[in-house]
């Protein structure tokens, strides 16, 4: 990276720096989504990767887009930490992680191509798994099936990047590849010849079923392609364990960056339509090779209305399109990875409170407040009613949530724009009193506010004024 863009993306600017507001230690932290995803996290990790030395992501894969923006310059980044942008920070894509090969050296070179530097600063864990092109055509093909079979409301509506595929085939072990075995020639065409054999078979059927075409996979053609992809992301190829146990014992700080987010999750979400991952930040145990407790600060950030994407229930869903339309516009509500509109909900407090407890948050992060401006009311979800019974907590039924009337409170709306503002106390009253709410019903302080994309945006709470 030359000089100039290195400043350019240094955290030089003590203003543009709201760590110490985020962090209440001096610990090993993570950032964690606590809704559907697409909650800002990669701006807040973006923030915070100046006090890192090490970031690392632990689940899921390039179904995720964390938008980074430094000036005027945007980064969307799908599977390479966030920290990639910080020239300091070392980038590690844990054993959690799947990986498409062939989607990690374009973003590799993308981000090369715009001047940031990815060589050393960047290691993958050996024990993470590969997403092949059959993963992405079995995802497909699922798909289909389950609208073939039960109609689109079946569907999960994934973002078709073969994670489910891959993580699957992880737990069935056979037909898996790891990084350790893509680097290896023999080992590759050893687990490719046995994968090829099954998948043809089984892809076949499926394709029969759903009335596709299907041209058998050519096992030796796969292999020279991923052997050339082998052979550029072999040098970045390690046991992150051991390198994450240096660290911690050299006393390097690690900040954990999740993907996704915790209503996705494979155990806690709304199962389902969730992903095949732990999104949460209990993930980042398995998923990291690092011990239970590492972690002492778990951010965790919750856009001030809802977005979800693909299938599945969304309880506080605006039903007024007009409404609806409008914030989709004004907060860009189009998948990163997928350019799929985003279907939008009022805040829903039930649900931001179960991913808290879960997640066991320190603090809480608020973004897209500004999006919110101008509209007269807010609508805040507060409650679920079920048959005419008000739950406790937030249910582990898919078809519960479908049928649940979300019990609102009505609150004040607030004027924009409030994009300058930088200091807490500039907000207005009423999007401070939105803001608390959050902090009251979750019991987690709300430790910043982001108030637009930028590293400058991020609006720092004054510690005394925060319940934790
Ligand atoms: P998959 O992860 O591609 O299998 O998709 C499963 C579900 O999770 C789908 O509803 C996706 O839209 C959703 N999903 C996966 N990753 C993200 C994300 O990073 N943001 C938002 N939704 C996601």
């Amino acid at each position: 990276m030359n000089d100039q863009t290195s400043a350019n993306l240094a955290l030089s600017d003590p203003q543009a720096d709201p760590a110490s507001s985020l962090l209440a230690d001096r610990g090993h932290a993570c950032v964690v989504g606590l809704q559907f995803g697409d909650e800002g996290k990669g701006q807040v990790v973006d923030a915070l990767t100046g006090h890192f030395d090490l970031v690392v992501r632990f689940n899921g894969g390039n179904n995720a887009g964390h938008s980074v923006r430094i000036g005027n310059q945007k980064f969307a980044l799908h599977l390479i930490p966030s920290g990639v942008l910080n020239p300091r920070a070392i980038n590690v894509i844990g054993n959690g992680v799947v990986i498409d090969p062939e989607g990690l050296v374009g973003e590799i070179d993308a981000l090369r191509a715009r001047g940031v530097a990815v060589g050393e600063n960047l290691r993958i864990s050996d024990r993470a798994h590969v997403v092949m092109p059959y993963h992405k055509l079995q995802d497909r093909l699922m798909e289909l099936a389950l609208g073939r079979l039960h109609g689109q409301t079946a569907q999960i509506g994934t973002t078709g990047r073969g994670i489910g595929p891959c993580y699957a085939d992880k737990a069935q072990r056979t037909t898996a590849i790891r990084m350790h075995e893509l680097v290896d020639e023999r080992a590759l065409r050893r687990r490719l010849d046995t994968a090829v054999e099954v998948k043809n078979v089984m892809l076949a059927a499926l394709a029969g079923y759903v009335g596709e075409p299907f041209e058998p996979i050519d096992a030796d053609a796969l292999f020279e392609q991923y052997h050339e992809l082998a052979r550029r992301l072999a040098p970045h190829v390690c046991d992150t364990m051991e390198l994450l146990a240096s660290a911690r014992l050299e006393g390097q700080r690690i900040l954990f960056e999740g993907a996704n987010a915790a209503l996705l999750d494979i155990d806690h979400g709304t199962f389902p339509f969730v992903t095949s991952s732990n999104t949460t930040s209990l993930g980042i145990y398995p998923g990291a090779a690092v011990p239970g407790g590492t972690v002492s600060e778990v951010l965790g950030v919750v856009k001030c209305y809802t977005s979800r994407v693909g299938g599945g229930p969304s309880a506080t869903q605006i039903d007024d399109e007009l409404t609806a339309d409008r914030l989709r516009q004004v907060g860009n509500e189009f998948g990163t990875t997928t350019g799929r509109p985003r279907r939008i909900g009022w805040l829903d407090l039930m649900a931001v409170r179960y991913a808290a407890k879960l997640n066991g948050c320190t603090g809480i992060v608020c973004t897209g407040l500004s999006v919110l401006a101008g509209l007269p009311r807010l609508k805040v979800g507060v409650g679920y009613r079920v048959d005419g019974r008000e739950l406790r907590h937030f249910p582990a039924d898919a078809g519960l949530l479908e049928r649940i009337e979300p019990i609102y409170e009505t609150v004040e709306g607030f004027e924009g724009p409030i994009d300058q503002c930088r200091r807490y106390e500039d907000l207005p009253q009423a999007a401070r009193t939105y803001v608390e709410a959050i902090e009251g019903f979750t019991g987690v302080a709300v430790r910043a506010v982001c108030v637009g994309p930028g590293r400058d945006q991020i609006v720092p709470r004054p510690r005394a004024s925060s319940a934790n």
